[in-house]
């Protein structure tokens, strides 16, 4: 069985995209609703919470989680991946987190190369990242992005309550107010220049991607993260089939939430109609 990590309902937008491409395979969802949003809280507290949630989801029987959270997978991914994982009772499982194959998809560059190569050395493209404030203050996305982009422009671009505004199904027309006004921060410091490409570099965004598009200059493309990941990850378990087997009989997705199921249920139903109903994991 495999697991997908996220704060709240963000995640949905990757485990939406893993059940339709596998819809074989058993996968097991934690929002840690209880506890979003992520992205305004010191690092120390994202590496507990985002521990917490994947041992939860080790214990349910996950072989493998992913992270389905930008601000989990800059802050905390490497530290349980190389600290704790080692350590921990769960050896020979792993965590995945979703920076890598953003990157990958940005800058048209295997992760594993770690010198700029031909054409992407010269490549000048600008490249947009909206995210949370703990996401852009990571400056992951930048550093990865120049390693195998070295000449392109990285904008950064915080925004902050939108994580929020979404997890409450706050009205359509103050989700679009708070993204237009992340779109014009980032238009005022490329002084008004079209990004060629554009990553929503948080999992709740894409929730909302037809405001951002509605927004961004035509001429931005948006890159996909659910799909990129999903397609990412299908490469992934093509070499490594054991993670997906699971013990026991098939029983569908299953999703957990720290939070009120009953109330986490209508809400992601707002932005995923058909989202089965979601369970309580633990309190915690
Ligand atoms: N979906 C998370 C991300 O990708 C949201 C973080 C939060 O809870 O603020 O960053």
């Amino acid at each position: 069985m495999i697991g997908v990590f996220d704060s709240g309902h963000g995640g949905l937008t990757v485990f939406r995209a893993l059940v339709e491409r596998f819809p074989e395979l058993d996968f097991m969802y934690l929002g840690d609703h209880a506890n979003v949003p992520y992205g305004n809280r010191p690092s120390s507290e994202v590496v507990d919470l985002t521990r917490a949630g994947v041992e939860l989801l080790f214990q349910r029987g996950a072989k493998l989680v992913l992270l389905g959270c930008n601000t989990a997978t800059c802050v905390a991914a490497r530290t349980l991946q190389q600290d704790w994982l080692p350590q921990s009772k769960w050896t020979g499982r792993n965590i995945l987190g979703i920076v890598a194959p953003t990157v990958e998809a940005a800058t048209q560059t295997p992760w594993a190369v770690a010198t700029p190569q031909y054409p992407q050395k010269y490549n000048t493209d600008v490249i947009a990242v909206f995210g949370t404030m703990r996401t852009i203050n990571s400056f992951v996305y930048p550093e990865e992005i120049r390693k195998r982009c070295p000449r392109a422009t990285v904008v950064q671009q915080i925004c902050s309550d939108l994580v929020a505004a979404i997890e409450t199904a706050r009205p359509e027309a103050d989700l679009e107010v708070i993204v237009k006004r992340g779109v014009d921060g980032l238009l005022a410091q490329t002084g008004g220049q079209p990004p060629h490409r554009a990553i929503l570099g948080c999992t709740h965004f894409p929730l909302v991607e037809h405001l951002f598009r509605r927004h961004l200059p035509p001429f931005t493309r948006l890159l996909s993260q659910p799909e990129i990941v999903v397609d990412s990850f299908e490469d992934y378990l093509a070499r490594r089939p054991h993670y997906a087997i699971s013990a026991g009989p098939r029983r569908g997705p299953c999703l957990l939430t720290t939070g009120d199921p009953k109330a986490i249920t209508r809400t992601g139903r707002v932005f995923w109609p058909a989202v089965p109903d979601f369970e309580v994991s633990a309190i915690r």
